[in-house]
């Protein structure tokens, strides 16, 4: 591992390079990435960095950001298969078919979605900022899409605009079941629940703490508890603990694993770094249009 460590930091000299990776790849990856973070926070460094070559370690619609925020820049996938199932659930039609109906809408659009859902968007959000940008817009009306979890639980804190959700979901998230976190609730009941707002209303009624993976990490770093029941993906383990050492995590159901995060290794981002294979490219057309949403979540997050 040391000396595949050793070749990595040796080509990102050599290419002046920078490695983003997301919390929910492996510890391994998290450990050698210049910049771990969120989905806001990762948009943001790949817009302002000055490297020539960004390797993102995390999934499809994530490298795709970079690139349309910096298209000067190569942009490599370690996983060329790495893709989020949920930035596939909605369509260019069922947002053609609301605008349609409804002119006077916004339609809202989480960045876990395809370059061309975002073409068709007028702002996009992440879990980081979604109720701000969302309370920003002048419509009243708003689309939000994909993820239909999400969608709700921040129509519950903007409650004077009306909401049109799409049935969208985060399968890793959707899995997580109401019975199995009674249990650990009852197993540790000093235990503070904390949940990704992609998890559905059954979790997140129970939860003490609702956030993004930052947010998340940062309640539990500033919180005095002791125990933490957590509801998302077990891949935050790595920070919550570097960060924690004398906290215990425990986490819901098994399958709380998101596999396409988990293509992403130090053996694959050696490779990338070496080869310049998996370039994420973007046609000019897609490219332009989709950079308005993602602009305009820049500038009202701010
Ligand atoms: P955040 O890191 O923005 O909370 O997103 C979670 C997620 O599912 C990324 O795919
Ligand atoms: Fe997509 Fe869910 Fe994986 Fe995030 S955890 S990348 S939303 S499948």
């Amino acid at each position: 591992m040391d000396n595949i460590i050793q070749k990595i930091e040796q080509l990102k000299k050599e290419k002046n390079a920078v490695i983003l990776a997301h919390y929910y790849c492996p510890g391994d990856v998290q450990a050698l990435a210049d910049h771990v973070g969120d989905s806001f926070y990762l948009a943001k460094v790949a817009k302002g960095t000055s490297a020539d070559i960004i390797v993102f370690a995390g999934v499809k619609f994530m490298g795709e950001s970079a690139k349309i925020l910096n298209p000067d820049k190569k942009v490599l996938m370690p996983a060329a298969d790495a893709d989020c199932p949920m930035a596939h659930m909605a369509t260019v039609e069922d947002v053609a078919k609301v605008r349609a109906q409804y002119p006077d809408a916004a339609v809202v659009c989480y960045i876990n979605s395809t370059a061309e859902l975002k073409c068709v968007s007028d702002v996009c959000v992440t879990s980081a900022n979604a109720p701000k940008i969302a309370k920003a817009l002048p419509n009243k009306r708003i689309m939000f899409i994909p993820d239909d979890n999400l969608g709700k639980h921040i129509s519950k804190t903007v409650t004077d605009k009306e909401f049109i959700f799409n049935n969208g979901y985060c399968p890793i998230h959707a899995a997580f079941d109401e019975e199995e976190l009674l249990s650990e609730k009852a197993a540790h009941p000093d235990a503070v629940v904390c949940s990704h707002p992609e998890s559905r209303e059954c979790i997140l009624k129970h939860s003490d703490y609702i956030g993004s993976t930052s947010g998340i990490i940062k309640y539990v770093t500033d919180s005095d508890a002791k125990e933490f029941i957590i509801c998302t993906e077990v891949g935050i383990d790595y920070e919550l603990t570097t960060k924690n050492p004398d906290k215990k995590f425990y986490y819901v159901g098994a399958k709380c694993v998101c596999k396409d995060m988990k293509l992403n290794t130090p053996e694959s981002i050696l490779r990338v770094l070496e080869t310049e294979e998996n370039e994420v490219l973007i046609s000019d057309e897609i490219r332009e249009k989709a950079l308005i949403p993602l602009e305009r979540m820049l500038e009202l997050a701010e």
